[in-house]
């Protein structure tokens, strides 16, 4: 199985970015500690970052055919991007929404997901676990509406 990881905006400042809220390890040692768990779960990753909205909305499109899941950290775009909404809505790659931080324990505006709709679910608050939960996830062959 092939599983496309996309980290959206700001993420590439992991480690520098807001540690108290983030932590102190980079996106490089996330990819580590997930190609890590794929292979214990004999899945294939494909790991992208893009600070850019019509970026993201191209990986999710090129994943139509290419890819069996899509973990997708879309950072503030979550809460409103309508246009990654309809990309996801676009393919039939399951998508499972994640965060790093607990979006429902800070600002009001982190509340609302306007992806989470389109997608099997959301993990959110358990920093780099929360990726490797939904790989899991995947693993178990979880699909909307099962
Ligand atoms: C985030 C939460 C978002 O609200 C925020 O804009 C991010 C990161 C997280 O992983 O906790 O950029 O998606």
């Amino acid at each position: 199985k092939s599983i496309l990881i996309i980290n959206g905006p700001n993420l590439n400042r992991l480690g520098k970015r807001e540690p108290g809220i983030y932590g102190a390890k980079t996106l490089d040692d996330l990819q580590l500690e997930l190609e890590k768990t794929a292979s214990e779960l004999s899945f294939h990753v494909s790991f992208y970052q893009s600070n850019s909205e019509g970026e993201i909305i191209d990986y999710i499109h090129e994943s139509s055919g290419n890819h069996e899941g899509i973990v997708l950290n879309a950072g503030a775009y979550t809460h409103y991007s309508y246009a990654i909404r309809d990309a996801i809505a676009s393919v039939d790659v399951p998508v499972i929404e994640v965060h790093l931080s607990n979006v429902h324990a800070r600002e009001e505006f982190r509340r609302e997901s306007v992806i989470a709709p389109v997608t099997i679910g959301q993990i959110s608050g358990f920093g780099f676990e929360s990726y490797k939960l939904a790989l899991q996830a995947f693993s178990n062959n979880v699909k909307l509406g099962e």
